[in-house]
């Protein structure tokens, strides 16, 4: 008996069975009713006392190893590896794919703007999205109480009520600031970043957004330089067929202001459902810039001139791609994050 029981325990350790159906046939073969352990046991049965003692345990051991290796091997059959001479890897599977990731589209649009006006020789300046009342409004001209103040909901950060309270930017026009503050004229510079606005969530508008400002600065800039500066822009951004025109608007750092709307890319002027009907999409606001802002800067306004744009990157991704909700933009809904896979 010893013998059988040492030949049966060689043969589970050796089993190497690749299908379930394989592995099933090892099972009936050993274990099932006329299985040869099930054989040995009934043998077992008519041995006597001495022998029980001594082969009881080696009986038990082996039926036990020979179950336990049958369940190992269905789950490796189970989980589709094979079980090749013990090691559970096949090494000739192929690797697993992983996907990459995609930019944001609003990363993509903020990048495309930035690029261009690189290529102009602007500078890149950021600032912090925590702010004080100075820099977002006092500088740009904006006194306590000013009812154009209300064109901005804003989050604060500390009481309102005291002096330069602390509070989230409502626009990246502070980030000019900083920079007449800091940089060395002529100033040539590009400001993209995240703001904030205490408004309701809608298709057009969000509570978070972005933004990127531009300031040109230096002897002589005149409204003529920032109306190139802009129409070369747009023919960068939506094609080279582009159009501008201006309207007369009202910022109380610029002076004068205009809005800047573009042809419709879509219809090109001859009205569609996106520019509804008129032709033209705005695009961003600009002016020349206050000589009250150049003053509070610490810049002679009698000396230098200069201009400053603000445009939203959602709303410029928007009719870019045609996106008709701004909140698709912070879903992260994984299959309009897709559609941008290749716009690197
Ligand atoms: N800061 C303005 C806004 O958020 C946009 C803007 C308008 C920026 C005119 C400018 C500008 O620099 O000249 O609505």
């Amino acid at each position: 008996m010893k013998e059988r029981i040492e030949a049966l325990l060689a043969d589970v350790r050796g089993l190497v069975c690749k299908k379930e159906q394989e592995i099933e046939e090892a099972r009936v073969r050993l274990l099932g009713k006329k299985g040869e352990i099930t054989k040995l046991f009934e043998e077992f049965r008519t041995v006597d006392k001495e022998q029980k003692r001594l082969f009881g345990q080696a009986l038990n051991a082996l039926k036990q190893e020979a179950a336990q290796k049958i369940e190992e091997l269905k789950a490796v059959a189970q989980s589709g590896a094979s079980a090749n001479g013990g090691s559970k890897e096949d090494l000739t599977a192929p690797g697993d794919d992983y996907p990459l990731g995609s930019r944001h589209p609003v990363s993509i649009a903020r990048e495309e703007i930035v690029q261009i006006f690189r290529k102009f020789g602007y500078d890149v300046a950021e600032g912090p999205e925590v702010e004080d009342d100075w820099h977002v409004f006092e500088a740009l001209n904006f006194p306590p109480e000013h009812p154009a103040r209300e064109m901005q909901d804003t989050f604060f950060v500390t009481d309102n009520e005291q002096k330069n309270p602390i509070l989230l930017r409502t626009h990246t026009s502070c980030v000019q600031v900083r920079c007449m503050e800091t940089m060395k004229l002529p100033i040539r510079v590009v400001c993209p970043g995240r703001v904030f606005r205490n408004e309701a969530i809608s298709a057009r508008a969000h509570c978070i957004f972005h933004q990127v400002e531009g300031l040109y600065i230096d002897e002589g800039v005149t409204f003529a330089d920032m109306k190139q500066a802009i129409l070369l822009f747009a023919r960068e951004m939506f094609g080279p067929q582009t159009q501008i025109r201006m309207r007369p608007s009202y910022f109380p750092f610029t002076e004068p202001s205009a809005e800047v709307d573009v042809s419709c890319n879509i219809c090109h002027g001859k009205g569609c459902n996106i520019c509804k009907g008129t032709g033209w999409l705005e695009i961003l606001g600009c002016g020349m810039v206050d000589p009250n802002v150049l003053e509070a800067s610490g810049i002679d306004s009698k000396k230098y001139s200069g201009f400053a744009f603000g445009m939203g990157v959602e709303r410029i991704a928007m009719l870019k791609w045609q996106v008709k909700d701004l909140r698709h933009y912070f879903e992260n809904d994984m299959r309009f994050l897709k559609e941008f896979e290749t716009s690197i």
